[in-house]
C-alpha cells in the first residue's frame, strides 16, 4: 500500500512504496531520466524518474514541470547515501497538483533586497528554511526548560497604558478614542504574577519604535521573560547562564544540519558551556579604555583590509571569467551568483572598516556613566571566548525598576547577557527595586508620573520581597545561533523601522 510520508520520515519507509507530497525544487532532465528534487518542508528528496519506469505522458509531464509547481510523487524509497538526506525515490508516479510558471525566485542569484520583497516565496528556499528550524527548537527549548524547573507560564498584555522600558520608544495606537502603547515588555506584569506564584515567565511579541536602523534592531521582536521571587542577582546570573546552555544544547541536538548549511561550525557551539565571564560595568569600561581593546580594533582593521583587497580581485576575475567567449550558461549563473555575494560582503566589509577608527575613539574615550553602545558590547564579546555577563550599570543609564545596589548607590543590581562574535546583548535583566520609597525617588528622578503606576507600587506595598528577572530576545539569539549578518533573517516576516512588506 502506498502512503503519504515526509521527506524527514523516509528512513522508515527504504525499500517500500510511498508518495511524497511537495514542490518541485530543482531539476535535471535528460534524454531518459527526469531527476525531480521535491521539498516539502521537511527536507529535500530527489526523484529518479527513467523514461522506461513510467508511463510516457507521465515522463513527458516530469520533464515539463516549473520550478514550484505542487506535485504527488509515488515511487520505492532507496538508501543512496550520495543523495541529499540519504534517500531516493524511484518513482512509478507522478501527479501534478498545480502547474507553476515562472515563479520569481530561481536557484541562482538574487539581491538581498529582491529576496526580502519576496519574503512570502523566498521562505521555501534552503536558507530561511534551515534558520526557521533552528528557531523552532529554540522556542521549543523555551517552554522545556522553563516548564522542567516548574515556571508558570503568564501571558501579559500587549496593550498597555503606559511604558514599561524607555517612553522614547512607545508605539502609541487610538484605544476608543484613549491612546495606549503596545507592549514593550511584559515585565511590570509578571511582577505581580511572581509575587502571586513564585516563578514565572511570559513568552511573546514586543514593540520598540527604535530609531535604529542596525543589524541588532527590529521593531517587533519575541521575547522571553521569566520572573522570580526570593531571588539575588547571582541566582539570576546561574538560571540566565543555565537557560542559554539549555537552548544551545538544543539546537546542537536537533539542528546540526541547519547548522552545517548555514555555514557554522558547530565546534562554535560546543564551546558554550558554563560558567560564562562575569565582569562588572566598571570593569568593563577599564576594559573598553585599555591595550586589549585597542590591539584588537587594529588587528580587525587589518584583517578587513585584507579581505576587501582579496575580494576586490576575486570580483574582477569572476567577471572576466564570465564574460570570457564560449562560458556555459549554467556557469555564468554560478559566477553571477558569487559576484553577488562577493559585492555583498564587499559592501559590508567597507562600512565595518570605515567605523573601525570611530569605534576605536568611542572605547578609547569611553567615560563612566554612559550606556555601552553597539561598537562597545562588539569589542567586549571579542575579548571573550563565550557570552560575558556584565553587571552593576550606573542606574542612570538603565531602566526605573532596576534595584539599586546598596553596597554602591551609583550602580544597579542588573547584568546583560552579550553573545560572542559581535551579537550584541541578547538578554538584559536585573533584580528589582522592591523598597517603595525608593522606587517612588526613583520615578520621580526620572519625571515619571505615578499614578498609572500605583498598581506597581502596591507590589511594593504588600508583601514586597526581593525578586528579579530577565529577557531573552529570540531573534537575536538565533542570528547569533545561526551566525547571521542581519537580524531581520531570524523571523519569517521582519519589522524593522523603514521597512514593512507585507
Ligand atoms: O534589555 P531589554 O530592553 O529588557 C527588557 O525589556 C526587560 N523588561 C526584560 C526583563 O528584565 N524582563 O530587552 C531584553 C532583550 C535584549 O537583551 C535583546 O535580546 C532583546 O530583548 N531586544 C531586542 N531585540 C530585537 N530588536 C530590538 N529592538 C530589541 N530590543 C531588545
Ligand atoms: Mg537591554
Amino acid at each position: 500500500m502506498d502512503e503519504t510520508v515526509s521527506i524527514a520520515r523516509l528512513c522508515d519507509h527504504v525499500d517500500r512504496m510511498v508518495t511524497l507530497a511537495g514542490w518541485l525544487y530543482n531539476s535535471r532532465i535528460s534524454s531518459k531520466v527526469a531527476f525531480l528534487l521535491v521539498r516539502d518542508g521537511t527536507g529535500i528528496c530527489q526523484c529518479v524518474v527513467g523514461k522506461g519506469d513510467v508511463p510516457a505522458d507521465v515522463f513527458e509531464l516530469a520533464s515539463r514541470l516549473g520550478q514550484e509547481s505542487s506535485l504527488k510523487v509515488t515511487g520505492r524509497v532507496h538508501a543512496e547515501p550520495r543523495a541529499e538526506g540519504g534517500y531516493e525515490l524511484h518513482a512509478s508516479d507522478v501527479q501534478l497538483v498545480h502547474r507553476t510558471e515562472g515563479y520569481p525566485i530561481t536557484p541562482k542569484a538574487h539581491g538581498i533586497d529582491f529576496l526580502f520583497k519576496h519574503r512570502h516565496l523566498w521562505l521555501r528556499s534552503r536558507r530561511p528554511t534551515a534558520i526557521l528550524h533552528v528557531r523552532h527548537a529554540v522556542i521549543d527549548a523555551v517552554g522545556r526548560f522553563f516548564n522542567d524547573r516548574s515556571f508558570r507560564r503568564v501571558d501579559t498584555p500587549l496593550l498597555t497604558p503606559s511604558a514599561g522600558e524607555g517612553a522614547q520608544t512607545l508605539f502609541a495606537v487610538d484605544y476608543f478614542g484613549q491612546p495606549v502603547y503596545l507592549a514593550q515588555t511584559g515585565q511590570l506584569y509578571l511582577e505581580a504574577a511572581a509575587l502571586a506564584y513564585g516563578k514565572v515567565y511570559c513568552f511573546g511579541p514586543t514593540f520598540r519604535a527604535e530609531k535604529s536602523k542596525t543589524r541588532r534592531h527590529l521593531t517587533e521582536f519575541w521575547m522571553v521573560e521569566p520572573e522570580v521571587a526570593w531571588t539575588s542577582l547571582d541566582d539570576l546570573l546561574v538560571l540566565a547562564e543555565d537557560f542559554v546552555v539549555a537552548i544551545v544544547q538544543r539546537v546542537l541536538a536537533d539542528c546540526r544540519g541547519e547548522l552545517e548549511f548555514l555555514g557554522q561550525d558547530p565546534a562554535r557551539l560546543e564551546r558554550i558551556c558554563k560558567p560564562f565571564d562575569r565582569i562588572t560595568y566598571s570593569g568593563a569600561v577599564e576594559l573598553l579604555r585599555g591595550p586589549r581593546a585597542r590591539a584588537l580594533l587594529e588587528e580587525e582593521l587589518a584583517a578587513g583590509k585584507a579581505r576587501i583587497e582579496e575580494l576586490e580581485t576575486s570580483i574582477e576575475a569572476r567577471e572576466k571569467q564570465r564574460t570570457a567567449p564560449g562560458v556555459k550558461k549554467h556557469v555564468q549563473d554560478r559566477l553571477a551568483a558569487e559576484i553577488l555575494d562577493a559585492r555583498e560582503e564587499l559592501a559590508d566589509l567597507n562600512e565595518q572598516v570605515k567605523n573601525i577608527p570611530h569605534h576605536m575613539a568611542l572605547a578609547a574615550g569611553f567615560e563612566w556613566g554612559k550606556d555601552l553602545g553597539g561598537s562597545d558590547e562588539t569589542i567586549l564579546a571579542r575579548l571573550h571566548e563565550r557570552p560575558v555577563f556584565v553587571t552593576h550599570y550606573p542606574r542612570t543609564c538603565k531602566a526605573f525598576y532596576m534595584k539599586r545596589d546598596p553596597a554602591d548607590p551609583r550602580v544597579v543590581l542588573n547584568f546583560d547577557l552579550l553573545a560572542p562574535e559581535g551579537y550584541g546583548e541578547i538578554i538584559g535583566g536585573s533584580q528589582r527595586e522592591d523598597e517603595l520609597d525608593a522606587l517612588r525617588a526613583r520615578m520621580a528622578e526620572e519625571r515619571m508620573a505615578e499614578e498609572p503606576y500605583e498598581w506597581y507600587l502596591d507590589l511594593r506595598r504588600y508583601g514586597s520581597v526581593p525578586h528579579g528577572g530577565f529577557g531573552l530576545g529570540i531573534e537575536r539569539t538565533v542570528a547569533w545561533l545561526c551566525g547571521l549578518k542581519h537580524i531581520r533573517e531570524a523571523i519569517a516576516f521582519p519589522r524593522l523601522m523603514g521597512r514593512l512588506d507585507f
